[in-house]
């Protein structure tokens, strides 16, 4: 991966942090997208220990805030006119309804519609490469997930899971979008299942409420590094450079759930994000 440039979002904890690690073991220049400074500042100079690389920078993004990605984005291509990988990973679970700063829903304004305008405001850096690779981590959970037509955002009757699930199926219907509008490029979009993986998901940084559950189920969790084996696969393997459009778990093409590759749900999720963060796809 030298003379690579990769963006993680959520670099700064679990799969995230595995997986910037890995990458820049690999000689990768890695890009970490975090929230929070303090926390990155911490993860950065553990991920400089790990790695053994001085080839990383941390730079804020706030994905439940639409004016702090186009700020990371802007940034970036200052300094990255070609982005090779962007690693769609960060990700939340709320127990309770939470908002982002535009109003939408925590879970689907950070783990979809955040990733969905960041992708489109790094299409051109991400053209530029010889193979660009768009990776998002989505979840077993898209299975039970439906997209809430009437009320995405659950205004009424909300519920952690049919939130949670909603956004990981997001994820799975914009990778076959993009692939769709990005085909004839060298560009690929893929997501893919990282497993149950013992990190923070889901534990409050605040309290560090939930901390106490991860901890009884631990037994049954693979470590963060196991979780980001698949996601360094599709950022990294050559036996991948022509696939798009894929779900993978454990590094093959695995099966979706029937509206996950339901044409109409894909192309009604995309119109809709478009005009939630107000910014369209920018090719003809
Ligand atoms: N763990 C599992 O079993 C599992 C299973 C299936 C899928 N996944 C998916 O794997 C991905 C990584 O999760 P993980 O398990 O590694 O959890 P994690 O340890 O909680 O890491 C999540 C990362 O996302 C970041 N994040 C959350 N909200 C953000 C925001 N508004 N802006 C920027 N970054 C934000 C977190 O930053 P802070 O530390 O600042 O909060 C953290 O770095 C997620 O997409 C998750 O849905 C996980």
């Amino acid at each position: 991966m030298k003379n690579k440039t990769v963006i993680v979002t959520g670099a700064n904890s679990g799969v995230g942090l595995a997986t910037t690690v890995e990458l820049a073991r690999r000689g990768a220049t890695v890009v970490m997208a975090c929230r929070s400074a303090e926390r990155g500042e911490a993860a950065l100079k553990l991920a400089r220990e790990r790695s053994g690389s001085n080839q990383l920078e941390l730079v804020p993004c706030d994905l439940g805030s639409l004016e702090s990605i186009r700020a990371f984005a802007s940034t970036v291509r200052e300094r990255h006119p070609v982005v090779d990988v962007l690693v769609n990973n960060a990700g939340v679970v709320s127990l309770k309804r939470e908002t982002t700063r535009d109003g939408f829903e925590s879970q689907l304004g950070v783990n979809h519609l955040g990733h969905f305008l960041l992708t489109l405001l790094l299409l051109e850096p991400l053209k530029r490469a010889p193979q660009g690779r768009v990776v998002t981590v989505s979840s077993g959970a898209h299975r039970v997930g439906n997209i809430h037509w009437a009320d995405p955002h659950f205004t009424r009757g909300y519920s952690m899971w049919r939130g949670y699930a909603q956004s990981k199926l997001a994820n799975v219907l914009f990778t076959k979008g993009l692939a769709y509008r990005m085909r004839g490029t060298p560009v690929t979009a893929n997501c893919l299942h990282p497993g149950a993986v013992g990190t923070q998901l889901g534990v409050d940084r605040d309290t560090g409420g939930g901390k106490a559950i991860m901890k009884l189920l631990s037994y049954v969790f693979i470590t963060p590094e196991q979780g980001a084996d698949t996601s360094v696969y599709l950022a990294t393997s050559d036996e991948v450079s022509g696939v798009s459009g894929e779900y993978f778990y454990r590094r093959e093409p695995a099966p979706v759930s029937r509206l996950a590759e339901d044409r109409e749900q894909i192309e009604r999720l995309w119109f809709w994000s478009e005009k939630q963060v107000g910014e369209q796809f920018p090719f003809p």
